[in-house]
């Protein structure tokens, strides 16, 4: 074998890091955004495997090379790979479509074509990667064609794929006009991991009710004898490290800093998310507004920080959603903001862990309000960051994370009401019940962090059939 083949490879559409240009002209790697490069970072910093993935850049030619302690193989994308493979069929057909269509999917031939053919380029890149024998885990709705195109080209690796958002019932994956060659692709892994039980339910609906396939608990049998396991891994984050830093005294100093930047107020309320039309970010902002409308809540006491980090900016839904939610800011902080004391710290900033556990140190109250999330883990991250038991976690029934956070102040967010009745709820919680609550959430983080799913996963790729 050629020196250079790794015995663990993961394929995500994105590298941990994307290259960015510095303004004296250079280039340096900055951590990509969302969940999947949280919760894989760590795991791969501990495996010391490959990680093939795209560098964010257009017609990015660039060797593989080692950064943050991992080893990382970059797969190149042309301007028209992003604009059909990237934003068109990932972000503007199956994003939507596997999360209730909350925005209605766009079904185009070319898209789909440019999916198929960025899905082979990274099956290829695999390939060449894997080692005799290797384990390569691929990862997310990027790359559901990866599995069986490996497959084919490496019949002697074990092959796991795990789906880090939602997949949608049975009637509205039916609406996919190329369903039978997502399904096939993804029947080519060895073992299909998602977030929830339901989602694995789904799966298997489909491989009996459009495949023909008998399934028997986790277990799909395909017609050649091979099996196919099906079941949910609920994904975590590094809770330790995080945990770590937000102990730090500079944290804690700089946690109230900010509390101190955004005038002392009793009440702290925080969002973070990707600025995106799953998380419910229009929804808990005009929650608060009407708080504030209605006299409920006064700037005086309660300030919400929202970090709204801009994502997928060329996709049309995308724009329209930036274009409402910073109208709603306007408006909300210009009837009820004072000199120096907006209503709504809007932030597109990107943050490092300790800024980020800062944030989590100095809010009282976490506001996660996704319509549809495959797990969430600005939750999780919460959760890991308020050590001496204190704050409340608002958090959305249509989260993954809400069926680990039962002691969570659940929230319907299509429900404006119930939601802002909730918010008030959470803020007036006497601590030694919120003690309570964050305690028991904090105990089944603890024995649920990113390294136990990583393990029950490859553990479960590695069980015989
Ligand atoms: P998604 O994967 O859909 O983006 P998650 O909540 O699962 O949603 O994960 C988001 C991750 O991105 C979290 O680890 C969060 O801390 C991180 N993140 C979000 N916004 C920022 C930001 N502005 N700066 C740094 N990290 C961020
Ligand atoms: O699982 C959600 C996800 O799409 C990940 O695949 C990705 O890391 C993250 O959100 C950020 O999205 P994007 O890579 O499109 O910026």
């Amino acid at each position: 074998m050629p020196s250079g083949r790794s015995s663990f490879v993961v394929v995500a559409n994105r590298l941990p890091v994307d290259r960015v240009e510095m303004p004296d002209g250079t280039t340096a790697w900055r951590r990509s955004p969302g969940g999947l490069v949280t919760a894989l970072a760590p795991v791969m910093q501990r495996h010391h495997g490959a990680w093939i993935g795209w560098t964010g850049g257009k017609d990015e030619k660039v060797d593989p090379f080692d950064e943050g302690g991992m080893h990382l193989v970059p797969v190149t994308l042309s301007a028209e790979d992003v604009e059909l493979y990237y934003e068109g069929f990932s972000n503007a057909t199956l994003w939507p479509l596997y999360h209730d269509v909350i925005v209605p999917p766009e079904f185009h031939r070319e898209w789909w074509e440019a999916y198929v053919a960025v899905n082979r380029r990274f099956a290829e890149a695999a390939a060449d990667a894997a080692d005799d024998n290797a384990v390569v885990w691929v990862h997310d709705y990027q790359l559901q064609l990866v599995p069986a195109m490996l497959r084919r080209l490496r019949p002697d690796v074990r092959i796991g794929f795990f789906l880090h958002i939602p997949f949608p019932p049975t009637e509205l994956f039916a609406q996919m006009p190329w369903r039978r060659q997502i399904l096939d692709g993804l029947m080519g892994a060895d073992l299909v991991g998602f977030q929830r039980p339901g989602a694995a339910s789904n799966f298997a609906r489909l491989a009996r009710n459009r495949m023909g396939l008998r399934t028997r608990g986790d277990r799909i049998h395909l017609p050649d004898d091979r099996i196919v396991r099906a079941k949910a891994f609920p994904i975590s984050i590094d809770v330790g490290e995080l945990e770590q830093i937000a102990r730090q005294p500079e944290t804690e100093a700089r946690a109230r800093e900010m509390r101190a930047e955004v005038g002392n107020p009793a009440h702290i309320l925080l969002g973070v998310d990707r600025l995106d039309y799953t998380k419910g970010i229009r929804q808990r902002l005009r929650a608060f507004g009407e708080l504030l409308d209605e006299g409920r809540v006064s700037v005086d006491d309660a300030v919400f920080i929202q970090v709204a980090t801009p994502s997928r900016e060329r996709v049309e839904q995308y724009r329209v959603l930036r274009d409402e939610i910073e109208l709603l800011v306007g408006r909300i902080n210009g009837e009820h903001g004072r000199i120096g004391t907006p209503a709504i710290n809007y932030l597109h900033t990107s943050y490092s862990r300790t800024e980020m556990a800062a944030l989590f140190r100095a809010a009282d109250v976490a506001v996660v309000t996704p319509l549809r999330d495959g797990m969430n883990l600005v939750a999780k991250e919460y959760v890991a960051c308020r050590y001496d038991d204190t704050g409340a976690l608002v958090l959305s029934e249509f989260a993954g994370a809400a069926d680990e956070f039962r002691q969570a102040f659940l929230v319907n967010p299509h429900d404006i009401n119930g939601m802002k009745d909730i918010v008030v709820d959470a803020m007036n919680t006497d601590d030694r019940q919120l003690g309570r609550r964050m305690k028991a959430m904090r105990k089944h983080l603890a024995a649920h962090d990113v390294n136990v799913w990583a393990a029950s996963f490859l553990k479960a790729l590695h069980a015989e059939d």
